[in-house]
């Protein structure tokens, strides 16, 4: 029993247990097992290291992001030289999966969603030269984290929307509860790495007197880390129950719609629509397309790219050609996002060309006719007036008749 390999491999079968399955009944051999194995475990466990200790989880106020902290376990027995590591597992307690982190540090920070709880594990692990190649690992050690729930499920907000419009400007907007008491009110705060303590919303969205969405300051450079927002509440008779969110920017964008639509028609057969991407801070770099067309009022049709220009072809007989565009921040930028509205409609019409080449034609014949109206008009005011004259007058002079 002397060469008992380290932990897992403690429960190893020995060459000898042939010998005593050939010679004796199962259940001999059953219970020397039981003794074996007995034996295996005690000296494992006396071979372990001990866990680390004082695991705590500690809420600094971020919203959500938390942070993990643990102690040194007390001894390390025979392995006072060894390196140790820890192995943290962690997860939200509505989760099926643990994160998994190993670490020689002494804390660990993520972000979790504060409207469940949290719970975290951790063991002692020492591997490598100095436990002579096996890995040596201690039990867990366990603890949770609750935030303190005030207030009834139905007193939360509802259907919370954050968009960030044209990678600028972030709203986020609510529906009130289901069931909220007279005179109560939201409040939302938020948080992101780099802010050192959390935020009120200074420019509330209201509705009937009531808190019902934010317009964030400028949160420029805030992409790409959790953006973590808690609505909470008060009112005089009954505490509300706060709300959690987390997201990241940059997959909550909705883009401006293109702009500057160009169609032209280069070949009888084809179409090319050129645009420009939104003026903003969005690299173009950043953006996919959809572009949609329709031939003589049938249905659209759409096409994907990540170019700022299109080819189509032309059905043949079509007379009345439409197309618009929108966009969206792509997978390499994002994970997810919104699409913009549509662009105007661009349409090329070979019925209203020939009108138009019509028009043109018609324009100068039109100005001719009406100043031969004009002239005409005039000539017969004048002859008028002179009538006038030679009637009203009985004196006639000849030099007036001459003017006229
Ligand atoms: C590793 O093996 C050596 C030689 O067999 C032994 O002296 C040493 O105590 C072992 N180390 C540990 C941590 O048991
Ligand atoms: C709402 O949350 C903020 C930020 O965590 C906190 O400072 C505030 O006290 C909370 N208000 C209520 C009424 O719970
Ligand atoms: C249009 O007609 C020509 C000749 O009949 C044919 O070759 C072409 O494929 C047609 N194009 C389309 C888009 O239907």
């Amino acid at each position: 029993m002397e060469s008992v390999p380290w932990t897992t491999s403690c429960l190893a079968l020995y060459p000898g247990e042939m010998y005593w399955k050939a010679r004796y009944p199962k259940w001999v051999y059953s219970a020397f097992l039981f003794v074996l194995l007995g034996h295996s475990y005690s000296s494992c466990s006396q071979i372990t290291v001990d866990p680390p200790h004082n695991l705590k989880i500690v809420d600094p106020g971020f919203l959500g992001h938390l942070n993990l902290q643990w102690q040194p376990p007390l001894t390390l027995g025979i392995f006072q030289n060894c390196t140790v590591q820890y192995e943290l597992r962690y997860r939200n307690i509505d989760s099926e999966d643990w994160e998994t982190i190993v670490t020689k540090k002494l804390n660990y920070e993520d972000g979790f969603n504060l409207n469940q709880g949290v719970e975290a594990k951790i063991q002692t692990l020492l591997m490598g030269h100095c436990t002579n190649g096996s890995d040596v690992h201690s039990k867990w050690t366990q603890t949770s984290f609750w935030i303190p729930l005030q207030g009834e499920p139905e007193t939360k907000i509802r259907e919370m929307q954050c968009i960030y419009y044209n990678w600028k400007s972030l709203h986020c907007t609510w529906k009130p509860g289901e069931k909220i008491p007279e005179g109560a009110n939201y409040n939302l705060y938020y948080w992101y790495e780099g802010l050192d303590h959390a935020l009120h919303c200074a420019d509330y969205i209201e509705s009937d007197g009531r808190h019902v969405g934010c317009r964030f300051p400028n949160v420029k450079h805030a992409e790409y880390r959790d953006f973590n927002i808690c609505v909470n509440g008060s009112s005089s008779a009954l505490p509300l129950r706060a709300n959690y969110f987390s997201f990241q920017l940059q997959n909550i964008v909705k883009p401006s719609p293109p702009e500057q639509l160009n169609l032209t028609q280069r070949k009888p057969e084809e179409f090319h629509l050129e645009w420009k991407p939104p003026e903003g801070p969005i690299p173009s770099q950043c953006l996919a397309y959809e572009v949609q067309f329709q031939e003589d009022g049938a249905s659209w049709l759409s096409r994907s790219t990540e170019k700022e220009m299109i080819t189509l072809q032309k059905s043949n007989g079509s007379r009345r050609f439409c197309v618009w565009v929108r966009d969206k921040v792509n997978i390499y930028c994002a994970n997810e996002g919104f699409w913009s509205e549509w662009s105007s409609q661009r349409c090329l019409e070979e019925q209203q060309e020939d009108g138009q080449w019509l028009f043109f034609i018609f324009i100068p014949v039109i100005l001719v006719m009406l100043n031969v109206i004009l002239v005409v008009f005039l000539f017969v005011q004048k002859q008028r007036a002179c009538l006038k004259q030679i009637l009203g007058r009985k004196e006639v002079h000849f030099y007036q008749e001459a003017i006229c």
